[in-house]
């Protein structure tokens, strides 16, 4: 792996990514959109790859938000197809290297095969300590809020807790991401300029790297340009320079220090 100067010492713990641009990398190439796709899954074999050998602690995919539903019945097919043979095919490896699988978002309403599958990724893996690998799948970062009022509205009205209890801390405890630190990086392929209803509450203070490379061609070397973009940033969250003693530090540290 060629690191190009990036200090290990100063990585992301959770790096979270909008793989988007698989439709586009097709049709520039003369290939049909689930070619796209297809490609787009060796971008996250390769992502999940380095993010390991780095030891990043928590890497997040969006993968099928809650709008994918939309898509055209073929499409949304193949990406199914898709996610069932990379979580069939790399089960073995996440076993191997210690990488523990979690998902987030509506997974009732995933076919049942799907389902089934990741549920048995998600067990299987369960207890492995090296890296989380976080798959956002019929996820949607308002449905996820919406998710969470609803937990904290129950809590309330069974007597569980009061309405004053409800803090930052209590809503962090019921989001899909309840066991995991907020991003630190959020990186967003093919250029796009938004948040795409992705995570809303987990990113006050996460680190925005927009690159115009399209999912499929995002590999090493786009990957560490990102960490090294991220080392380039001075994370102040909220305070002023001065005040800044530690040189680096992650998302749900530097939160817990700021008042
Ligand atoms: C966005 O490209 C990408 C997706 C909607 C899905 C991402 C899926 C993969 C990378 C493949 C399989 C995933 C896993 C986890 C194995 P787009 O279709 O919106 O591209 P466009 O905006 O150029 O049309």
């Amino acid at each position: 792996m060629n690191l190009r100067g990036l200090d290990k010492s100063r990585l992301p713990r959770h790096v979270a990514v909008i793989m988007d641009g698989n439709g586009r990398w097709a049709r520039l190439k003369g290939k049909s959109r689930i070619e796209g796709h297809r490609r787009g899954k060796a971008s996250v074999r390769a992502v999940v790859e380095i993010s390991r050998k780095l030891g990043i602690s928590y890497l997040s995919l969006y993968a099928f938000s809650t709008e994918n539903w939309l898509r055209p019945k073929d499409e949304v097919h193949a990406l199914m197809g898709l996610l069932e043979h990379y979580l069939t095919v790399e089960q073995p490896k996440m076993m191997r290297h210690g990488i523990r699988l979690l998902a987030i978002g509506d997974k009732d309403r995933l076919p049942a095969p799907v389902f089934h599958t990741l549920g048995n990724a998600v067990r299987t893996t369960r207890e492995n300590k090296g890296m989380t690998v976080l798959l956002a799948l019929s996820y949607s970062g308002r449905d996820d809020i919406v998710r969470m009022v609803q937990n904290i509205a129950r809590k309330v009205r069974e007597g569980v807790c009061a309405v004053e209890d409800i803090d930052e801390g209590m809503i962090s405890a019921h989001m899909d991401t309840r066991s995991i630190p907020d991003p630190d990086l959020l990186i967003r392929t093919s250029g796009e300029m938004r948040i795409s209803n992705f995570f809303l509450w987990q990113i006050p203070y996460t680190e925005l790297y927009i690159t115009p490379t399209l999912w499929p061609d995002f590999r090493e070397r786009e990957y560490v340009q990102a960490l090294l973009e991220f080392q380039r940033r001075r994370r102040r969250f909220g305070r002023t320079d001065e005040q800044i003693t530690q040189p680096f530090q992650s998302c749900d540290r530097g939160q817990r220090t700021q008042k």
